[in-house]
């Protein structure tokens, strides 16, 4: 089997690129980075990609007039380095057919809820206003959309009473990293297949083959201490 060749797109912290590099490093993901590409400049995720020895490369998109001249530019650097798949791992540029058309269903985001709730950014924040009793992550192919396209898997995570923004956002990474190397490793394992609509209006289906695309569940909301009586 060959290895899948991935493109990462960051623009900030890169822990998500961290977890794939990892997984790749212990076996446990059967690929290559090809590149790693961030909009800014001061991405902490690039000095990840560089540690582990993968090409980068910055591409800021205040260099370009349109949104599509951008999209043009990443599509080409993704190409010439061989990628197949690209992931978007915290990357906060929302993407147009001038990109989408370069990677057909080929574009995977890891989103910080579970979709379609609280789209777009600070989803942990958005959860905890709503007081949500489970939120989660999930992993979706992207679409035109922001945080709309067909989901892949979802984990799901209890959110507890004395949650603030960031122990909520912490726990929900331990998960987003699993979530998105397990995907990564079934499209490696070629088990992913799209099924395209048959009737107008309706959405792309993702299938798995052989494997249940939910992780976590909400095993922590039942473990609470027993009340004290009296
Ligand atoms: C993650 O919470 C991801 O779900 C969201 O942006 C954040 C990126 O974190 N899309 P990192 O840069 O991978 O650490």
């Amino acid at each position: 089997m060959s290895k899948l060749d991935l493109g990462v797109l960051i623009s900030g912290r890169g822990s998500n690129l961290q977890a794939i590099l990892d997984a790749i490093e212990s076996g446990k993901l059967d690929a290559r980075v090809r590149l790693v590409i961030s909009n800014k400049k001061k991405a902490a995720g690039l000095e990840r990609a560089r540690d582990a020895g993968v090409p980068t490369s910055v591409i800021p998109h205040k260099d370009f007039a349109q949104r599509e001249d951008f999209d043009r530019a990443l599509v080409k650097e993704l190409r010439d380095a061989g990628v197949a798949w690209v992931v978007l791992a915290g990357f906060m540029r929302i993407l147009t057919p001038a990109f989408l058309d370069g990677f057909p269903h080929r574009v995977v985001n890891i989103h910080p809820a579970l979709c379609p709730a609280f789209p777009g950014v600070d989803a942990q924040a958005q959860a905890l206003a709503y007081g949500v009793r489970v939120t989660g992550c999930t992993v979706h192919l992207v679409d035109q959309g922001v945080d709309t396209g067909p989901i892949l898997a979802q984990a799901a995570v209890a959110v507890r009473d004395d949650d603030t923004r960031e122990s909520l956002a912490h726990r929900l990474l331990v998960y987003e990293h699993r979530l998105l190397v397990t995907v990564l490793q079934w499209i490696a394992e070629d088990r992913v297949s799209i099924e395209q609509p048959s009737e107008q209006g309706e959405r792309p289906r993702v299938r798995v083959r052989g494997v249940v695309p939910v992780i976590g569940l909400a095993e922590e909301a039942v473990r609470a201490e027993p009340a004290r009586r009296g």
